[in-house]
């Protein structure tokens, strides 16, 4: 009996962890963020990427689309980039990104892969 409250508070505990794993909520960009997104991606990304095809890394319409179900993942793979393709490519190295940061660049390259008239779209 003594322990019931500690047993719901687990329980609520586990409940909340598992709701907050699973709702990511992509951020609604404004002109003001995706421009702070472009000069993000310009200092931290566009040295090794470009959209459409392969430079230091993969191509960036690829990579993005890859996640497209999943952008928890990209959120993800961005604060702690893991080996992905070991044979063709060296492990991703990129400055620690904050959360805010991951999460408005997987907001903006998601809106960018999805719309390919996108005027910010970099090269
Ligand atoms: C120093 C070069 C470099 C920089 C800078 C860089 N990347 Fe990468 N990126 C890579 C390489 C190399 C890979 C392939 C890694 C692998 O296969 O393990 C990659 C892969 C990726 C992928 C594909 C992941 C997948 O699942 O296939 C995404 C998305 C990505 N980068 C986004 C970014 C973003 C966003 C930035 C800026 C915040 C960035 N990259 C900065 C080199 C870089």
């Amino acid at each position: 009996m003594l322990c019931r409250p500690a047993l719901w508070g687990a329980l609520f505990l586990g409940i909340t962890a598992l709701f907050a794993a699973d709702i990511f909520q992509v951020q609604t960009l404004t002109p003001e963020t995706r421009k702070q997104a472009a000069e993000l991606y310009d200092q931290e990304c566009y040295a090794c990427h470009r959209w459409n095809r392969k430079f230091a890394g993969p191509a960036m319409q690829g990579n993005v689309e890859r996640y497209f179900d999943n952008p928890k993942a990209l959120f993800d793979y961005l604060k702690d980039p893991k080996p992905i393709h070991p044979d063709v490519y060296r492990p991703m190295e990129i400055k620690k990104l904050s959360d805010q940061e991951a999460s408005l660049m997987v907001a903006w390259l998601i809106s960018l892969a999805k719309d390919s008239l996108a005027q910010d779209r970099p090269r």
